[in-house]
C-alpha cells in the first residue's frame, strides 16, 4: 500500500555527529561541526550523489534535525531523502505521542513530509507500532522501517502492518566487522529473503574502525565515544592495518574498505559523514568489490581482537 518505492542507495549519510554542540566542542562526538562545514558536506554529497539523510530527534535532542534542515535548504525536497525516528523513551503524554514527535521532526527539519520513518528501538512494539499506520495513512510519512529490533520484534511489527496493509520496509541495526550480531541472529538472512533493506549503522564503529585514531592519537577527549573506544584500540591495530592495506590494493583508503565489506555483506551502510572527504570515501568504498579473500581476513582479524562494540542503547540479537 505504500505510495512509491523507497529508492535504497548503496550508502546512506548519518548525522548523529551533526547534533554535538559546535560551540562547546563536546558531546557524543566530541566534534566541533559549523553549519558552514556541515553545508560542504551535503554539497560534496549532492554532487556525487548520495542523498538519503538519517538523523533522529535524540540527536542533540533536536539540534540534528535542526542542522540538517538548514543545510538541505539549498536543495529541492526531492533531490533527497529523510529518514528520522520516534524514540519511545522521549515520547510525550498526549494523545498520540509518535504523530506529535513526528510533527516536532517536519518542524524542525522544515519539510512536510519523511521518507523513512522509524521506530528507534523495541521498548514496546505492541504498543509503538500500531502509531505508524494512522501516520502512513496521513501521508507525511512515506514508509516505515524499525531499528534495534531483534528477529522475533520485526516479526511482531511486520504482523501488526500486515493486518492494515502495509509493512517492515527496512531494518536498521548496529553491524560492523567488530559486531555481527543481525548476521549470527538470522536477521540478515531474514532481510534476503523477505527483501527488506538493512540498514547497517556504525560501520566504523564511530571513528575506531577508520584508522585515524590509535592509542597515540585517541578519540576526542571527553566525548562519549572516547570512553566507548579509546579503550580497545590496541587490539583494533591489526584490523585496521589490514585495512589498510586491501585499501592499497584497491586505490581506496581503511574506512572505505571497511565500508565495501558492509557493502559486500548485502547491507545499506549509513556512514556519520562529518567532513566533505567523508563522501569521497564513499564513491570509493561504492566501487570496490571486495575478493571473498579480503572478506575472511577481515572477518577472522576482527574476531581475533575480542572486542565487544555493543552500544549502551543495544539489547543482544540471539533469542
Ligand atoms: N538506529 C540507531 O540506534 C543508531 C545508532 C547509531 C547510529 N545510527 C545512525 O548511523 C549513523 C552512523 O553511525 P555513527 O555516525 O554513530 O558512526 P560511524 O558511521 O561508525 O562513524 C562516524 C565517524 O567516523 C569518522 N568517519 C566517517 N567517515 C570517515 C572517513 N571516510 N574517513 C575517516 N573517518 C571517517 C568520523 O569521525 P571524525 O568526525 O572524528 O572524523 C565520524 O564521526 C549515525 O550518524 C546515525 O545516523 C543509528
Amino acid at each position: 500500500m505504500a505510495t512509491d518505492n523507497l529508492k535504497i542507495p548503496t550508502v546512506a549519510l548519518g548525522t548523529w555527529a551533526w547534533g554535538d554542540n559546535g560551540e562547546t566542542g563536546n558531546g557524543y562526538f566530541g566534534s566541533r561541526l559549523t553549519q558552514a562545514d556541515l553545508e560542504n558536506v551535503a554539497d560534496k554529497a549532492h554532487a556525487t550523489g548520495f542523498s538519503l539523510w538519517d538523523t533522529a530527534m535524540v540527536y542533540g535532542m533536536g539540534r540534528s534535525e535542526t542542522v540538517l534542515g538548514q543545510v538541505l535548504k539549498r536543495f529541492a525536497r526531492s533531490d533527497y531523502q529523510l529518514s528520522t525516528k520516534f524514540t519511545p523513551q522521549a515520547a510525550g503524554t498526549g494523545d498520540d505521542p509518535v504523530a506529535n514527535m513526528l510533527e516536532q521532526s517536519l518542524t524542525r527539519i522544515g519539510t512536510d513530509y519523511i521518507d523513512l520513518y522509524w521506530i528507534h528501538n523495541p521498548a514496546d512494539v505492541a504498543r509503538w507500532t500500531p502509531h505508524l499506520i494512522r501516520l502512513l495513512k496521513s501521508g507525511k510519512v512515506k514508509h516505515v522501517g524499525v531499528s534495534n529490533h531483534n528477529l522475533s520484534e520485526i516479526q511482531l511489527a511486520n504482523q501488526i502492518l500486515g493486518e492494515a496493509g502495509f509493512r517492515v520496509e527496512a531494518i536498521q541495526n548496529h553491524y560492523s566487522l567488530l559486531y555481527r550480531s543481525s548476521e549470527h541472529a538470522g536477521i540478515l538472512d531474514y532481510c534476503r529473503k523477505e527483501r527488506i533493506p538493512f540498514f547497517a549503522y556504525m560501520v566504523l564503529e564511530q571513528g575506531a574502525l577508520s584508522g585515524k585514531y590509535s592509542p597515540e592519537n585517541l578519540l576526542p577527549s571527553g566525548s562519549n565515544r572516547a570512553v566507548a573506544y579509546n579503550g580497545m584500540l590496541p587490539q583494533l591495530k591489526t584490523l585496521t592495518d589490514e585495512l589498510a592495506s586491501i585499501g592499497q590494493k584497491y586505490g581506496a583508503a581503511a574506512p572505505d574498505v571497511a565500508t565495501a565489506w558492509a557493502i559486500a555483506k548485502g547491507t545499506t551502510p549509513i556512514i556519520g559523514v562529518t567532513k566533505p572527504h567523508h563522501v569521497d570515501g564513499l564513491v570509493r568504498a561504492s566501487n570496490i568489490t571486495l575478493s571473498s579473500d579480503d572478506i575472511a581476513e577481515l572477518e577472522s582479524l576482527a574476531n581475533a581482537a575480542g572486542v565487544n562494540t555493543r552500544g549502551w542503547w543495544e539489547r543482544e540479537m540471539l533469542v
